[in-house]
This record gives C-alpha cells, sequence and structure tokens, in this order.
C-alpha cells in the first residue's frame, strides 16, 4: 500500500504563509530522495486558503484535503461548506470527526458519518477520524470506544466510493502534546481497527488506509511507519513547517516501510 502523509494545518496560515509554504514543499519534494516520491501527500489547509492552494498544487504530485465539511448537500446553513463546493475546487479527501471537531463542535457519530457520505457521494475520499481519550485509556477501554467510533462513523453501506475511505486513528491524548502513543500500541489499535473493517466492508477493508495521528514528527515517523497496519501519518503541528514536514516525507527510505 502506498504511504500516505496528510498535512492538517487547523486553523493556522493567511494566503501569503499558505504560498509560501507549498512553494517552499515543492521544492523539497523535488530535491526528495526516493522515499519522497513514493508516499502520497495531502495538504489540508483552513477553507480560506484551500483554493489558492489547490491552485498552487496543480500539475504536482501532492494532492487536496479539505478540513472538515458540512454533513448536508445544499441550502440554508450559513456558515457551512458542501462536499460539492469542496469537489469543485479540487479537493481529493476531507477530515471528518477529528477530535478537535467532535469536542469543540459537540460532533456525534451520526453527524461524522454523515459528512463521510456526503464526502463519498461528491467523489472525495473520506479520512475518518477516531480515537480515546485518556480516560478510556487507563480504564482498559480502548478497543471498545474505538470500535464503537469508528463503525458508527463509516458510512451507510452502499454508498458509492466507500471502499476508498481512510481511517486515522489518532489518540486524543497524543494530538499535540507531544506524547505518541508507542509503535506498539499504535500497531495494536490499527490491528483492531483493521479486524472492524474487514467486518463492516468485506473485501474493500482489507485494503483500507489507517493512518496513525497525535505528535507525529521528523524523529518518529520512521518506527511508527515500520509498523504492518500502519499506512501513514496525520500529522498537524509538524506540517506547520515545509522543512520540518519535508523531513516526515522526503527522506522517507522506501525500504524501511512494509509493502
Ligand atoms: P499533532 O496533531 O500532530 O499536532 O499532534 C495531529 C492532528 O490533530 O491531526
Amino acid at each position: 500500500m502506498r504511504t500516505l502523509i496528510v498535512a492538517n494545518w487547523k486553523m493556522n496560515k493567511n494566503l501569503a504563509e499558505a504560498s509560501q509554504f507549498i512553494q517552499d514543499l515543492l521544492a523539497i519534494w523535488k530535491a526528495g530522495g526516493p522515499g519522497a516520491h513514493s508516499t502520497e501527500v495531502v495538504i489540508a489547509p483552513p477553507y480560506t486558503a484551500l483554493s489558492p492552494t489547490g491552485e498552487a498544487l496543480t500539475g504536482s504530485p501532492l494532492r487536496l484535503a479539505a478540513q472538515d465539511v458540512s454533513a448536508h448537500k445544499e441550502g440554508a446553513f450559513t456558515g457551512e461548506v458542501s462536499a460539492g463546493m469542496l469537489a469543485d475546487i479540487g479537493c481529493e479527501y476531507g477530515l471528518v470527526g477529528h477530535s478537535e471537531r467532535r469536542s469543540g463542535a459537540f460532533e456525534s457519530n451520526a453527524i461524522v458519518a454523515q459528512k463521510a457520505e456526503q464526502l463519498c457521494l461528491n467523489g472525495l475520499k473520506p479520512i475518518v477520524c477516531v480515537g480515546e481519550t485518556l480516560g478510556d485509556r487507563e480504564s482498559g477501554d480502548t478497543a471498545e470506544v474505538v470500535l464503537e467510533m469508528l463503525r458508527s462513523s463509516l458510512p451507510p453501506p452502499g454508498t458509492p466510493g466507500r471502499d476508498k475511505l481512510v481511517v486515522a486513528y489518532e489518540p486524543v491524548w497524543a494530538i499535540g502534546t507531544g506524547l505518541t502513543a508507542s509503535p506498539e500500541q499504535a500497531q495494536a489499535v490499527h490491528a483492531i481497527i483493521r479486524d472492524c473493517l474487514e467486518e463492516e466492508m468485506g473485501e474493500a477493508g482489507k485494503r483500507t488506509r489507517i493512518l496513525y495521528g497525535g505528535s507525529v514528527n521528523p524523529q518518529n515517523v520512521k518506527s511508527i511507519l515500520s509498523q504492518n497496519d500502519i499506512h501513514g501519518v496525520l500529522v498537524g503541528g509538524a506540517s506547520l513547517d515545509a522543512i520540518e514536514f519535508g523531513r516526515i516525507f522526503g527522506y522517507l527510505d522506501s525500504e524501511d516501510l512494509p509493502s
């Protein structure tokens, strides 16, 4: 499976900063080693920078993602952006169910599933985020919490394009904290996610890419990606600087990665 590296800028970067980043990143990508060229790199800017960033990426191998999407198709939903609008400006992926949306905007699994469905219906690939809190982990409930979240956040069976979705496992306690799940801890959760995806989606579930996210940086990325069921990473803080992000994908040695 091709390694997928996603930069989630969250609420950072104005247009000038976004443009400078893409210019720097493209230069790094061109100069990168074999690892750079065997990975799929996706950038998720804030809404205001989506369209210009998409234009700057045109003709490059780098892809565009939205950080969120409306659960509705169209209509009187002030402040929301539909999946169709995202498709219109060249987005290929969309994040749904990020823990900052689940906690900060009180998004339920049902809403996340509707958002994922809207993305699929408009030809975008949802990146469905799931993860346990520190409390869940300490009380031994990680597997139960993550699996319930995953099952209830998937678009309904039969949704066209459902087989292309990506899952991101992001333990809430590791996001933006500098704490990272150990590669073994992450692998253990990825393995149960894999089993669940196979149960829910059959053959397609065997091919679904499962990303890890939570304080990924150039120092820990190789050991994280060395695990069997980890097919990429979702990077927040370390994706804001082009050189640091470039180190995450640009110098990965493809021989180090599982096939
Ligand atoms: P972080 O964020 O890399 O800053 O921990 C990851 C994420 O929230 O997707």
